[in-house]
């Protein structure tokens, strides 16, 4: 029998990508959010089935996802809409698979209670099929299986990708937090800017400082490496400025400062278009060492940050939609393996030093 899927936050810029995507890939989800307008004209144009329910009542949720059997949730912040949605997929036995980076929503979704509900009803949870975290986790499994008693790990990324109102709005929701690492297997909140070198995430040597993305709390469940920090390349004079940055934090942590900047968004910002989307690759980079001092590097270059979580999320999709996998909470690359990321449109194969 068909499996059914869902597309949650369908028209919100990434959600509405995927929803294309899928239906260029010959896929036919449902389409939901809370905003019946803009659901029910996108469906109609895709010829898609669409429902509309908010995220505020439990019974509501459980409603609108009556006969799914899994859920792409693309509505963020996640910190806000991820829980809701983890509920009610438990409750009536759907996969949940969301495109958040956010640390705190990574570890909501592996924590022991929600791990050992997701076993206990045979729903997978995988947080983070997008790119965040699908390249660098996959380069983390890679950096494990070349070197198994790794200690540290060092993760980043660049690209010139432009950038998404959400992903803009969840910046700005970070704004109020500082930097973190994790180290001896607890997430550490350490000052922006503290750490800072030189890094070839694979378009030659740059400055590069460590920022808060989402393997803190993933590539530890991917690698049980217990020391990970994660980078993007960064000119010294940015660094600087972001070393001021943790001066201001109780100022943009205020809330006439928050909403000030998220109505600038909703006015200014629509995400990089097509033209932006094909000419910006991204480049990850990755880096594991031993006790005894021994190194390995991966590099890989993949789509653009906005195609590459659409055809991730596909593909995680697609997969999980024909495969027999047992519930309980995991990362892209513990539930497809390391090559998941070579296996998509726009990769290249990992060049490892
Ligand atoms: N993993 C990755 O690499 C990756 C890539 C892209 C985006 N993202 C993340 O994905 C999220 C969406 O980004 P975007 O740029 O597509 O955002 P966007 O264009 O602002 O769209 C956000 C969507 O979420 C819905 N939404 C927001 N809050 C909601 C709530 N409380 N209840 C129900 N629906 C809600 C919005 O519905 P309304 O229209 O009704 O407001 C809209 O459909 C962000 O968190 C972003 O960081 C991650």
């Amino acid at each position: 029998m068909e499996r059914t899927w869902m597309i949650y936050g369908a028209n919100g810029y990434t959600g509405e990508l995927i929803a294309r995507t899928a239906v260029e890939q010959g896929l036919k989800p449902i389409l939901a959010g809370r905003n019946l307008e803009r659901i029910h004209s996108l469906a109609n144009e895709l010829g898609l089935e669409s429902r509309v329910f908010s995220l505020k009542e439990q019974n509501q949720i459980e409603l609108g996802l009556v006969g799914i059997n899994l859920v792409l949730h693309c509505a963020g912040p996640f910190s806000i809409t991820s829980a809701p949605m983890i509920e009610g997929c438990l409750a009536v036995g759907a996969d949940y698979l969301d495109i958040t980076g956010e640390i705190g929503v990574f570890e909501h979704t592996h924590a022991f209670e929600q791990a050992n509900r997701a076993i206990e009803t045979g729903v997978v949870l995988c947080s983070g099929v997008g790119f965040d975290v699908i390249p660098t986790d996959c380069v983390a499994l890679k950096l494990k299986e070349l070197l198994p008693n790794a200690t540290h790990l060092s993760l980043g990324f660049d690209s010139d990708s432009g950038i998404s109102p959400g992903t803009f709005k969840t910046m700005i929701q970070g704004l109020s937090s500082p930097s973190a690492e994790r180290q001896d297997g607890v997430i550490t909140k350490v000052s922006l800017g503290k750490k800072s070198r030189t890094i070839d995430f694979g378009r030659g040597p740059r400055t590069a400082m460590t920022i808060p993305w989402g393997d803190i709390s993933t590539a530890y469940h991917t690698t049980g490496i217990a020391n990970i920090d994660t980078w993007v390349p960064m000119s010294t004079y940015k660094i600087i400025g972001a070393r001021s940055m943790n001066l201001i934090r109780p100022i943009l942590a205020t809330s006439f400062v928050q909403k000030t900047l998220l109505k600038w968004v909703d006015r200014s910002i629509s995400g990089p278009d097509e033209e932006v989307r094909k000419n910006s690759p991204a480049y990850i980079w990755g880096e594991a060492r031993n006790a005894a001092g021994e190194k390995r590097t991966v590099r890989i270059k993949t789509a653009n940050v906005y195609s590459l979580t659409a055809f991730g999320a596909l593909a995680v999709v697609t997969r999980l939609l024909n495969a027999d996998v047992p519930g309980g909470s995991y990362t892209p690359a513990s539930l497809f393996g390391s090559e998941l990321i070579e296996e998509l449109p726009g990769s290249g194969k990992f060049q490892v030093f």
